[in-house]
């Protein structure tokens, strides 16, 4: 047994995760894949890295030093229960299995229950930064227990990208917690990407800039509170231009944008946990609208009239920079919200300042505006909302009026801004004296005796709709 670590599953991910592992010092990577040839190709292609390869699992297992350690990079689903499956029967008592694919939370919590059972260590880590994160430093967020993370823990800070100095990984908390953590990473992400796309839209169609002009702006923001890698690729990605037909290369790509999974679990899960979290499920309604070309195709078959695109206001572009930075504020409080909410219903002790940490660097969302986060939850760890923090507070307000002219100007325009106005309303309803909430509880004790509670006093009421109307109380408390 000459390895350290092990990668099982060697497709891109999995390949660059080993070469990162294995090019820190003090790793010795093992690393097996089911069809062989991918295995000789990533050895052959580097012969630098030093891995030991094994061409069966009993080979790979063998190959790995106590407590025997491998990370799974395949497909989340059936294909990983299968690795975990063969690596369970093989591995001993103490060893770990870690999952570092996009696992559903719910079966990493399952997956771990049935490890445990056997004496096994099984981690579910979240890892962000796409293809080269996993090769020069990705966001790492496992899961699991204590005992698993004293093993794995020096590891995955040795690959983890810096930010501040401090690696991008911590444990997030037990069993899933990681995964689900990983989960509301990509629902902000969503977020993210559509409050980006509606702003480009804007400029667009209300400014009339071009896409290169776009580029400059987004690149001029990129050096302000905006700063983030999504702004970044989005002024790279505006510069790109077609080669077939030198048009920019958003203009021939099909408008209907995919998604595998993630941002809708961010979603299904806050339902049912009760988390608002409008402007990521905004961001994934605006995906699956996209997608249907046949109802957008009907409705415009079926309408003579658009309106007219509103003229841009002398500070339209600033407008635009101060609403993104608002929708996102609330975007990430949502976010985290659903983290706070995630750890109470399933037990996690989840640090949130740590977790805002760990996204500085090597994710997708990473950004300046995290160490704002950071310090929010410095300053006080139970803060009812992000939006409470008076850095927050002050970034909303002062963005206020811009945020409201955006919104206004794109509804006067006929243009789709579902993150920013959904973000808007969020914000409204939590910062309004009284909700029309009262009027909801009223018609649901008319139809279903649902009863009220009072402003005035204790104690839950009934109106007899449907008699003489007086008032009965139900309960005292
Ligand atoms: C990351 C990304 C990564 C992947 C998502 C994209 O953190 O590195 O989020 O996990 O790119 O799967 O999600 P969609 O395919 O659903 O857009």
């Amino acid at each position: 047994a000459r390895a350290n670590i092990g990668v099982v599953g060697l497709a891109v991910m999995g390949s660059n995760l080993a070469r990162n592992l294995a090019s820190r010092a003090g790793n010795t990577v093992a690393v097996y894949n089911r069809s062989p040839e991918k295995t000789r190709t990533l050895v052959a292609d580097h012969p630098e890295a030093g891995f030991i390869a094994s061409e069966s699992v009993e080979d790979f297992v063998d190959s790995l030093s106590k407590p025997r350690t491998a990370i799974i990079m395949v497909q989340a689903g059936a294909g990983t229960d299968a690795v975990i499956d063969q690596l369970s029967d093989l591995f001993e008592e103490g060893d770990i299995i870690v999952d570092g694919g996009n696992a559903n939370f719910h079966d990493t919590i399952r997956r771990e229950g049935a490890a445990k059972k056997r004496g096994l260590n099984f981690v579910g880590a979240g890892i962000s930064g796409g293809e080269e994160g996993a090769l020069k430093g990705p966001s790492i967020m496992p899961g699991g227990s204590a005992e698993a993370y004293a093993t794995l823990g020096p590891i995955l800070a040795s690959i983890a990208a810096v930010a501040e100095g401090e690696p991008c990984v911590t444990h997030v908390g037990t069993d899933g917690a990681g995964h689900f953590v990983k989960m509301i990473h990509n629902g902000i992400e969503y977020a993210d990407m559509q409050l980006i796309a509606e702003s480009y839209d804007l400029l667009r169609r209300v400014a009339g800039h071009d896409p290169e002009a776009i580029a400059d702006v987004f690149a001029q923001w990129n050096e302000g509170d905006l700063e983030s890698y999504l702004i970044e690729i989005t002024a790279e990605v505006l510069r790109q231009k077609d080669a077939e037909t030198e048009k920019p290369l958003v203009d021939v790509i099909l408008d209907q944008a995919g998604s595998k999974g993630t941002g809708v679990w961010t979603v299904q899960n806050a339902l049912g946990l009760g988390v608002p979290v409008g402007g990521i499920a905004e961001a994934v309604f605006a995906r699956s609208v996209s997608a249907k070309p046949g109802q957008r195709a009907a409705v415009r078959g079926a309408i003579t009239w658009r309106p007219d695109i509103q003229k841009p206001s002398s500070s339209f572009e600033d407008d635009v920079r101060a609403a993104l930075y608002a929708s996102k504020v609330v975007a990430y409080a949502q976010g985290f919200d659903a983290i706070i909410a995630g750890a109470q219903e399933y037990g996690w002790d989840i640090n949130k300042g740590d977790i805002a940490k760990i996204w500085r660097g090597g994710c997708i969302i990473r950004a300046q505006f995290l160490n704002r986060i950071v310090e929010a939850y410095d300053a006080n760890p139970d803060i009812a909302t992000l939006l409470e923090d008076p850095y927050f507070a002050r970034a909303v307000t002062d963005g206020e009026d811009a945020w409201r002219r955006i919104v206004a100007t794109a509804a006067l325009s006929g243009i789709p801004i579902p993150g920013f106005a959904s973000a808007l309303s969020y914000y409204d309803a939590l910062a309004s004296e009284r909700l029309p909430a009262a009027l909801v509880q009223a018609q649901r004790d008319f139809f279903g005796a649902h009863t009220y509670r009072r402003t005035d006093k204790k104690g839950v009421f009934h109106t007899l709709w449907s008699g003489d109307r007086s008032e009965v109380q139900i309960s005292a408390e």
